[in-house]
């Protein structure tokens, strides 16, 4: 799987908060057999954002590009709007998963907008900022990340798709 994380944060794009979740997010993709393409740290500026999930689905071609945190209620939280501004469609299902799951540890579970988004051959996720929360919410969806990049590529076999 070649996979991208950007890292959403004022403070941290500014170097006066370090990134922890970032980091932790590509040990556990790594530990899946992800191969990171690009990794970065981005200030909550929506039309940044959207530029760089555009370049890396349709230029690094990524396979599943991560975002991290932005996903809250404050004003500079874009990450929902960015991921949908540069969406063809929609994978409502891994936000779900990843609510209902989350809210299982933590009633601010709800406070997450997230949003899971299709834009041609990529997979783009919005996961939270913090590193416990986006350690949770990565937790939730690998499992089906492998088979999700298989769908979008082509390549996943007919038995795949046969009825239980
Ligand atoms: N989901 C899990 N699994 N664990 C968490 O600790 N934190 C929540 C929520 N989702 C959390 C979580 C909190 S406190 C907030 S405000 C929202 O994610 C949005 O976080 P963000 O703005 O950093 O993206």
């Amino acid at each position: 799987m070649r996979y991208a994380v950007l890292t959403l944060s004022d403070k941290a794009s500014r170097g006066e908060r370090e990134d922890t979740a970032g980091p932790a997010v590509r040990a556990m993709m790594d530990d899946k057999a992800g191969t990171c393409v690009h990794a970065s740290i981005l200030a909550d500026d929506r039309d940044q954002v959207e530029e760089e999930l555009r370049r890396l689905c349709d230029k690094e071609h990524a396979q599943i590009v991560l975002t991290v945190g932005g996903t809250g209620f404050t004003k500079r939280d874009v990450a929902p709007e960015a991921a949908l501004a540069v969406a063809e469609r929609q994978a409502p299902g891994l936000a779900e998963a990843m609510r209902a799951r989350s809210l299982q540890v933590t009633p601010h579970a709800m406070l997450s907008r997230a949003v899971a988004v299709i834009r041609g051959e990529s997979l783009i996720v919005n996961l939270p900022g913090s590193r416990k929360g986006a350690v949770e919410c990565l937790e939730v969806i690998l499992p089906a990340l492998p088979h999700a990049c298989a769908l979008l590529d082509g390549t996943a076999g007919d038995k795949d798709h046969a009825p239980k």
